[in-house]
């Protein structure tokens, strides 16, 4: 099939590369003339682990490419998909205005020579997809008013549940493709869309193993109310689990239970589950904030409390807040200290620091005239360039950045922190203080290098200092 992807962020990048590795033929758009250039030269604006490889690939199978330039791709396409960015304004309600550009956008680019889906992927409120279709009914009539009624399309939601990170394996193997529209016909084209998804009929890449026993990806047919208020629900179930992950590592503190074995214990009933029940300093991400506050939005619009989202938020802001907390704790004055925060992107894998504690915490660290230094793998330029206001020293390597630390707080539980040398922490560090805020580090192994260690949920762990000779 001829598709087109609107918008070249996290989401639309990876949709059109994948669906092109897939034998679709794609064209990406993008109003960002300078990240187009980028994507036209094979340079991939993003972090997201194996995207550029599969760009390589896909522009040999189905093929793909890049423009800013709306009228020809869609007129060639059968398939549009909206993928822009949906943020929140400061109401909390979600900002369209750019979904409602690209939606006036295709209209005033269709033509008459087929019928086509407009796909929205971008995560919006209950009632986008009509919004979305009455505005390209307005583009067309801007632009075609001889025959309006020539043009055939229709509107479908296809939400994503990517997880940036492992964006690549999550497009190629999903748990479960949710399809929203109002009529077979659209459903029909779509289904032969993701067919080869659907009944894993494809070569994996070579980086990106099939998953053992997976034979088809569960396809779930919906109106498109529905399909817009599952992507919701979804985030809003995780962001709530995480939250009462550290509700109760909270009280864990309190009662002095570790809060790690307590997870173990619920999550091995299936009922509940494993994922997304560790404690540490909270979500963050461009989606789970965002998200929660427009479905709050969408509740109070129909004059519905969603208590337990306004509780998912409220907690969330908290835990960050602790971290500020347990370096008062240790360090009582935090003016003028040094505190060094091991990673910055909301979590491995990702350079997107959009919403990420890290940002919050450096913020209100540098606010109460401490001294911040910070070590990424990945995500250091964009926070530079993305927060120049912060104004934190970057360090070439998280040995680097501990030296001289009174405090040292782990904010990204990065894979390349495994191999750190607690050892040589403690003793770079002016005050070998270890704040942990992932529970990544063994507690007995971080005393044991001489770490004065507080986890999450935790008991906190401090060196014996080892006996004087003689
Ligand atoms: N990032 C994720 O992990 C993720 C996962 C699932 C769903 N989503 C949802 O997908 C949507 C996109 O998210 P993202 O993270 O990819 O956003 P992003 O900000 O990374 O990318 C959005 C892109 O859209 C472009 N754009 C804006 N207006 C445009 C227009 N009128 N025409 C063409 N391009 C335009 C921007 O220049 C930008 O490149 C959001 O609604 C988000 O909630 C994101």
């Amino acid at each position: 099939m001829r598709v087109t992807v609107i918008g070249t962020g996290y989401v639309g990048t990876v949709t059109g590369v994948c669906l092109s590795y897939l034998g679709h033929h794609v064209t990406c758009i993008d109003v960002d003339a300078e990240k187009i250039g980028r994507l036209q030269r094979g340079d991939i604006p993003i972090y997201e682990p194996g995207l550029a490889e599969l760009l390589r690939l896909a522009a040999s199978r189905g093929g793909i490419d890049f423009s800013t330039e709306f009228k020809t791709a869609i007129a060639a396409s059968d398939v549009v998909f909206i993928a822009v960015g949906t943020p929140s304004l400061p109401s909390g309600e979600a900002n369209l205005s750019y979904l409602e550009s690209a939606a006036r956008s295709i209209g005033a680019s269709m033509d008459a020579s087929r019928r086509r889906v407009v796909v929205n992927k971008s995560t919006v409120p209950v009632g986008s997809g009509n919004l979305v279709e009455a505005l390209i009914r307005e583009g067309v009539r801007e632009h075609n008013s001889d025959f309006p009624g020539a043009i055939r399309f229709s509107v479908a939601s296809n939400p994503e549940f990517l997880r940036e990170g492992s964006a690549i394996a999550d497009s190629l193997y999903p748990e479960r493709i949710v399809l929203g529209a109002e009529d077979d016909e659209t459903l029909g084209i779509l289904r032969e869309l993701y067919r080869p998804l659907i009944e894993q009929r494809f070569d994996p890449p070579p980086f990106s193993k099939r998953p053992a026993g997976l034979a088809s990806v569960t396809l779930i047919e919906t109106s498109l109310t529905s399909a817009e208020t599952i992507k919701y629900s979804a985030n809003a179930f995780l962001a709530m689990k995480i939250g009462f992950a550290n509700e109760i590592a909270n009280i864990c503190e309190r009662v002095g239970a570790d809060a790690t074995q307590v997870m173990t214990g619920i999550g091995l009933d299936s009922r509940i589950g494993p994922k997304f029940l560790n404690a540490g300093i909270g979500w963050g991400g461009s989606c789970f904030g965002k998200d929660v506050l427009s479905l709050l939005h969408t509740a109070s619009e129909y004059g519905y409390q969603a208590r337990l989202l306004e509780a998912t938020l409220a907690v969330n802001r908290a835990q960050r807040q602790l971290m500020i907390q347990k370096l008062q704790e240790k360090l009582f004055i935090l003016k003028g200290r040094t505190i060094a925060l091991l990673g910055l992107s909301f979590k491995p894998e990702t350079d997107d620091l959009r919403d990420a504690p890290s940002l919050q915490i450096a913020e209100r660290l540098l606010q109460m005239g401490a001294r911040v230094s910070a070590y990424d793998p990945i995500a250091m330029e964009a926070c530079k360039l993305q927060h120049p206001e912060l104004k934190i020293q970057y360090c070439a390597s998280a040995l680097e950045a501990v030296r001289g630390a009174h405090a040292v707080v782990l904010i990204t539980e990065w894979a390349e922190f495994r191999n750190l040398d607690l050892a040589e922490v403690a003793a770079r560090a002016a005050r070998p203080i270890l704040i942990d805020g992932r529970n990544f580090f063994s507690p007995e192994a971080a005393c044991k290098a001489g770490l004065d260690y507080s986890g999450i949920g935790r008991a906190a762990l401090k060196a014996v200092p080892a006996p004087l000779p003689g």
